[in-house]
């Protein structure tokens, strides 16, 4: 079973569970190595990009990134679930308030997809 990420321990979005049905398989299972280099074009130019760029990558593309739409305080969550159950490795403060910034303004609630 996969440990699907529960904001705040409440019900997850509806958009959390089609996403895990319709992106993690190809997103996830794809091994690194056949994966195309990631560019960072692929994120929306402004502050944060580099930081999300850099330490997002590692295990997974941008696309179960960029398919999200969540709240700041959400994705400020998101990272220490990142670090907790899927061992990334943890951010420096400043890295991950640029992150959570970037994340929120560009993948937030309200911004359309
Ligand atoms: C050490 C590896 C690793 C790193 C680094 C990593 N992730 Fe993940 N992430 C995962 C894994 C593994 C999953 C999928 C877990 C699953 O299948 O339920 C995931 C899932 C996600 C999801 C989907 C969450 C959900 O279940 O709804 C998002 C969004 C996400 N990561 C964002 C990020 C961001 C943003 C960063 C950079 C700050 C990042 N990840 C860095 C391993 C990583």
């Amino acid at each position: 079973m996969k440990k699907a990420f529960v904001p705040g321990g409440r019900f997850a979005p509806a958009a959390v569970f089609l996403s895990a049905a319709l992106g993690f398989a190809t997103a996830i299972s794809s091994p690194a190595a056949s994966q195309a280099m990631p560019d960072i074009n692929e994120l929306p130019e402004g502050p944060g990009r580099e930081e999300v760029f850099y330490n997002c990558y590692a295990c997974h593309s941008f696309r179960i990134i960029k398919q999200q739409r969540l709240p700041e305080s959400t994705w400020d969550e998101l990272m220490d679930w990142m670090v907790e159950k899927q061992a990334m490795p943890p951010l420096s403060p400043d890295d991950r308030k640029a992150i959570v910034k970037y994340l929120g303004k560009h993948y937030g609630a309200n911004v359309p997809r």
